[in-house]
């Protein structure tokens, strides 16, 4: 077979391999000679060639000697060699928990014990209603291209190692951003560039508590901030949340916290505000046990009706707010890109976290953001979708409203890019089967149950079955027949 033939059906690489294992496993000891490159050949039915570049790729490796006019031997060691190459190798296959060659931290045990649940993906023509994705239509490509092109045109001679807080570029179109938007009252120093939100909360948990600290969280609550404090160790104080978010006056009942984390603008899920008086109080019980708050402001963008109030952030002059902000419910999540504003006093050490975790944030990207923020691309964009989200929002209320009236009360529907439907005449227990039904009618809605703590989820008794209806990935007409579809389900399901 000619020696390409063979490289291209793998042969070489099997012959390889198969040498590889058997000087690792010691079948072939160290010293021992190996057959000539010509006997092989013969033996295998392979070329000549193809055995000398085996070989010699043996011998490049360190499994085996080869001198001129002298057979080719075993090297001394090479077991070992071996063994760690064949560990290097199995690396890339997943390993199944009970096998593991060593063991795991205390730290990659609580995140081995996260109950993360992985949605399987939309199949073709289902209607998703999921809260997350944005659609790709949605995104401004041709602005964001010509950014990106304009930043590679201006592609400095050295390619450094970046600020750990981010481009400077980009935190001063941020900072004028935040402070004209926002109203948020921070230095550029104040500023940290993160990989989304996520990381924002990495850090806080790796910083801000210890092991076995608690945190406070809001409970329903988002629960991919509930993982990150988890996940080093942390217990969690679930706080209740009614109409107004989270119940501030039972904070102090919860016992003592280093930590608290709140989302005031908007609710996760529930999608209330949480009033001034709240937020002073929030602020207030902070101050009395030296703890953190940290206030996702995840999709303030998104307020329908009215401005969006002060930040806790610019209530506080004790200097305990993180503020936490993300491109990924203006942009796209894909992105990887958001933003902390820090208390004076956490700068350093947070600005070194980053720069040990990952150095720094992509460049390219935040100089591409900077100028779109910049020359107001990025305003005109928000408010452009914000217009497209609106739109989708009161689609899908007014259907709800149409096809479903009062058997269901729709909740949170003044902000965001999902609001909450509760289902007045099922129990919550029947959260599941309602999933299932609409399933079958080519829906996928997504229940509230797994927003509430496993271990401190009220009693199902005492609500009833509730959706989180993300609209962001749909058209306006696919969100009609979604919901009566929908209530097809719910009609089936009630049979
Ligand atoms: C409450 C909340 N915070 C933050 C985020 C954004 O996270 P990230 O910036 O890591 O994409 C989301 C996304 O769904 C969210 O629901």
């Amino acid at each position: 077979m000619p020696k390409d033939v063979e490289h291209r059906t793998g042969l070489s690489r099997t012959l390889y391999e198969e040498f590889r294992a058997r000087i690792a496993d010691g079948t072939y000891a160290g010293g021992a000679p190996l057959p000539s490159t010509r006997a092989l050949a013969v033996e295998r039915g392979l070329s000549r060639a193809t055995v000398s570049l085996v070989y010699e790729q043996l011998a490049a490796d360190g499994f085996i000697e080869s001198r001129a006019g002298a057979a080719s031997r075993v090297a001394v060691g090479a077991a070992q060699a071996g063994a760690a190459g064949r560990a290097k190798h199995a690396r890339t296959r997943p390993t199944a928990p009970d096998r593991l060659a060593g063991s795991l931290s205390a730290i990659g045990r609580h995140i081995a014990s996260l109950k993360l649940g992985d949605p399987s993906p939309t199949a073709p023509g289902e209607i998703d209603f999921v809260y997350g994705p944005l659609s790709g239509n949605d995104f401004p490509t041709l602005t964001w291209m010509k950014a990106l092109r304009a930043v590679e045109r201006q592609r400095s001679r050295r390619l450094e190692y970046e600020d750990p807080r981010g481009n400077m570029e980009l935190r001063r179109a941020l900072q004028a951003h935040l402070s004209q938007a926002r109203g948020l009252a921070c230095s550029v120093e104040q500023l940290l560039i993160v990989n989304g939100s996520q990381q924002a909360l990495d850090l806080c948990a790796r910083l801000l508590v210890d092991p076995g600290g608690s945190v406070v969280v809001e409970n329903p609550g988002y629960r991919m901030a509930h993982h990150a404090f988890e996940a080093y160790g942390a217990k969690l104080l679930c706080a209740d949340v009614d109409s107004h978010g989270l119940v501030t006056e039972r904070l102090a009942a919860l016992g003592p916290a280093q930590l608290a984390y709140v989302t005031p603008t908007h609710q996760f899920p529930l999608g209330s505000f949480l009033p001034i008086a709240r937020r002073r109080q929030l602020l207030d019980w902070a101050a009395e046990r030296r703890a953190w708050v940290v206030e996702d402001d995840y999709d303030s963008e998104y307020r329908y009706a009215v401005r969006p109030e002060a930040t806790v952030q610019s209530l506080d002059s004790r200097g305990c707010v993180i503020h936490v902000g993300t491109f990924s419910k203006t942009l796209s999540p894909q992105m990887r890109l958001g933003y902390m504003v820090l208390p004076v006093a956490l700068v350093g050490t947070f600005a070194d976290a980053k720069r040990v975790t990952d150095r720094h944030a992509a460049t390219g990207v935040q100089r591409a953001l900077a100028r779109l923020l910049e020359d107001g691309s990025y305003d005109r964009h928000v408010r452009r979708i914000r217009r497209l989200q609106q739109a989708r929002q009161r689609a899908l209320v007014e259907a709800l409203d149409r096809y479903l009236g009062e058997e269901v009360e729709v909740q949170g529907a003044a902000s965001g890019l999902h609001v909450v439907a509760w289902f007045r005449g099922l129990p919550a227990t029947a959260e599941r089967a309602l999933v299932d039904a609409a399933r079958q009618q080519g829906v996928r809605v997504h229940p509230i149950g797994p927003s509430f703590h496993p271990s401190k989820a009220r009693p199902a008794g005492q609500r009833s079955a509730g959706l989180v209806m993300g609209y962001a990935l749909l058209e306006l007409d696919t969100l009609e027949e979604g919901i009566r579809r929908l209530a097809d389900a719910l009609r089936q399901l009630c049979r």
